[in-house]
């Protein structure tokens, strides 16, 4: 619901409010936002005289008044703000002060889509801010969006020059979140390749604390979704903030704590390097920003999180649908193959009970390696004589569909692509490109280069029937400079690249609706809200080893849905790795995922044949209560030891326990694992044998069985009496 009365806005989502004013000078001053409550929050507003706090020239001489202690909800620089600004500009004059004042509202009939981007959609009321700089005549438009059975408010800007002369944009943040307190903890979602999105949580400190990325998609270091939460909050207890942003290129999300022990988040646009320019009357359209507030925990926001992402992000038939159980050939194969080895692999997946072969990198142009061929998105006919169509055929004719791999961003500069258009890649006008996998990005701010990709791309996808695609990108982004862009227009080359990755993904799900998509960016660098607009599932990370994925998913579940995170029961010992662990905990592991086989089915033993067989079986049993049930981290994965999670159908009638043991030890202790939000009065039967109350399962916990060996898993399938 939203309240607009005297320039006072109120968003109440179910569970959560969300206030903010404008005030007698039209500055648009934040009050408040946590659990719904009703009211004025304007009393929460105070000024003191405060040194070094500049005041407006409307104050004369009074000094109470200042923007730099005042909670703002859309700060700009150079004008007494000296926290994080959401926007900064440079004036035809060289000035640079950007001063917003209010100059309207409206409640919209539909929820802004920033344009060309992601971004939450379904159900949602809608309201429109309008502020004015009536100096330069610049002007934003702060777009809201609430989401009331969610819990859910968006946020994104439209800036547009008023003015009659050009304005260059330098910052352009999508939403900016003040809290009146800095009593709170910032948790941030940072690693490497191969390791993603680790949880690190810090109480905020003096000074900004930043999740950002330079490299021209979300990245594996730092992701942009970060949480805030009481420094007593738990997964079950106190207040946890969520703020995702709806974007998959170069990114800021800061946490400030000021003098005055308030704190300021931003997120946006990556600021460094970033110059946008508009000419009188252009526009220019954030990403867009999410929050959830929740307080039952860190617990209650992820699940915010999923619900939303899941029925409100993701788009397409396969948003809710259940997904295939994949076999990927990369690990199994990687680039040496041929037609009829991969049809033996998928006679040996069908009889496994697999539902689809993905075809994975090296099936295209000279790719015999990862040296050449990215850009020749024709079939390789050496390895697959007559194309694509007649293997799809054959591994269709043993009952699975086929999926194939792309990476169409990238180039090599041994390819015919690049020997047909070397300005097509990015690079620093006189200096050779920096390579990063042997390969080069294309400069997909181009719309000509977009097109000659999608050409090929679109006859590939057409010469077979191709239900499952696998979209990579497996560098970073360096050499930034567009040939497309004059010398003074350099600083838009990097969104602009996103924005023509996106204008891709869209004609590819217009195009083909029916393909699954499945995002990835060598595993985990692209794991993040935009790319789950167009894919609802993204490959979490290039680490299949199983003990290291209880961490990465751990980590990537605060905010992303098990129906997001593609997981993969790899060989052993694990090519990451080197650890052996054994098949049924590769198979527990992966089950909190998109779940699929990455191996050679041909390699593996009767027995272990036997086993997968179980495991997809057992998958398909449980499939429900994974895929669209609730989610509890029961213990923290990151602090060795068991590691326990829990997937419960909302109506708590059935749950599914999993848990993994840690290294072994000699004669240790027992073991129990604790559910959670199960109907403490109902009856639950356990794996169809023992019964036990709710209260009794979550209170007295379920014994772990005591034997010897590493890694250990088991599962534990709740389901209620009445059922
Ligand atoms: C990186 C991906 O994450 C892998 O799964 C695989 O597809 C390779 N790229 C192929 O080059």
């Amino acid at each position: 619901m939203i309240e607009c009365k005297d320039n006072l806005f109120t968003l109440h989502t179910k569970r959560t409010t969300y206030q903010f004013a404008a005030d007698r000078y039209g500055f648009l001053l934040h009050t408040y936002y946590g659990p719904r409550a009703e009211g004025d929050f304007r009393r929460l507003i105070r000024g003191a005289d405060r040194g070094f706090s500049p005041n407006p020239a409307e104050e004369g001489d009074a000094r109470t008044y200042s923007l730099d202690t005042l909670p703002m909800e859309c700060p700009a620089s150079g004008v007494g703000d000296f926290r994080e600004p959401m926007l900064s500009a440079r004036f035809a004059d060289g000035s640079s002060a950007v001063d917003l004042r209010f100059a309207g509202w409206e409640l919209l009939p539909a929820k802004h889509m920033p344009e060309g981007m992601p971004g939450f959609h379904g159900g949602a009321e809608a309201l429109c801010i309008r502020l004015r700089d009536a100096v330069t005549g610049l002007e934003a438009e702060l777009f809201y969006g609430v989401f009331e059975d969610r819990d859910l408010i968006t946020r994104a800007v439209r800036v547009k020059n008023g003015g009659g002369k050009p304005v260059v944009l330098t910052r352009a943040a999508s939403a900016c979140l003040d809290f009146a307190r800095a009593d709170l903890d910032v948790i941030t979602f940072d690693g490497r390749h191969t390791m993603e999105r680790i949880p690190n949580r810090a109480p905020a400190m003096p000074g900004v604390r930043e999740a950002s990325s330079r490299r021209g998609a979300t990245s594996h270091q730092h992701n942009n979704f970060i949480a805030l939460c009481g420094h007593g909050a738990d997964e079950t207890h106190g207040s946890a903030y969520g703020v995702a942003l709806v974007y998959s290129g170069n990114f800021r999300a800061a946490v400030e704590r000021s003098q005055f022990d308030t704190l300021r988040v931003v997120t946006g646009l990556s600021p460094d390097g970033f110059a946008w320019t508009l000419a009188p009357g252009e526009t220019f359209d954030t990403p867009e920003a999410a929050f959830v507030y929740s307080d039952e925990g860190l617990g209650g926001m992820s699940r915010l999180m999923h619900r939303a992402i899941r029925e409100n992000l993701c788009r397409g038939k396969w948003a809710l649908a259940e997904r295939p159980v994949l076999l990927n050939t990369w690990e199994a194969f990687y680039f040496d193959f041929t037609a009829d080895e991969i049809v033996e692999a998928a006679r040996a997946a069908a009889d496994a009970g697999v539902d689809l072969l993905v075809l994975d990198d090296g099936w295209f142009g000279d790719r015999s390696s990862d040296r050449a061929g990215l850009g020749d998105w024709v079939v390789n006919e050496k390895k697959l004589p007559g194309g694509l169509g007649p293997l799809a055929k054959r591994v269709g004719e043993l009952g699975l569909s086929f999926g194939l791999w792309i990476e169409p961003e990238m180039v090599n500069e041994d390819s015919a692509l690049y020997r047909a258009h070397p300005d097509w890649a990015l690079r620093m006008p006189g200096r050779a490109a920096t390579r990063g996998r042997s390969q080069l990005v294309l400069d997909f701010s181009r719309a000509e280069v977009r097109d000659a990709v999608w050409a090929q791309l679109r006859a590939v996808l057409r010469s077979a029937d191709i239900r499952y695609v696998k979209w990579d990108m497996n560098r970073s982004l360096t050499d930034v400079w567009s040939a497309a862009l004059g010398p003074g227009r350099q600083g838009e080359a990097a969104h602009r690249f996103t924005l023509g990755v996106y204008d891709l993904l869209e004609r590819f799900v217009t195009e083909f609706p029916d393909i699954l998509l499945e995002g990835c960016c060598g595993g985990g660098g692209r794991f993040d809200c935009g790319m789950l607009y167009y894919s609802p599932q993204i490959w979490t990370s290039d680490n299949t080893d199983a003990v290291d994925r209880l961490m990465i998913q751990y980590g990537t579940s605060f905010a992303y849905p098990v129906s997001a995170m593609g997981a993969h029961v790899s060989a052993v010992p694990n090519e990451q790795t080197g650890r052996s662990v054994p098949l049924h905990t590769r198979g527990v592991v992966a089950m909190a995922g998109t779940f699929g086989y990455e191996l050679d089915p041909r390699k593996l033993t009767e027995d272990e044949r036997a086993e997968m067989r179980a495991q997809i079986a057992l998958f398909r049993k449980y499939y429900r209560v994974i895929q669209s049930g609730e989610y509890d981290r029961l213990t923290d994965a990151c602090a060795g030891g068991l590691t326990a999670w829990q997937h419960t159908l909302a109506d708590k009638s059935e749950a599914l326990v999993c848990a993994v043991t840690g290294p072994a030890r000699a004669n240790a202790p027992f073991e129990c694992v604790y559910p959670r939000r199960l109907d403490p009065e109902a009856v639950y039967t356990v794996d169809g044998g023992w019964r036990a109350t709710g209260a009794a399962l979550m209170y007295g916990g379920i014994p772990i069985p005591f034997e010897k060996g590493d890694w250990r898993a088991v599962q534990f399938h709740l389901v209620r009496e009445d059922v």
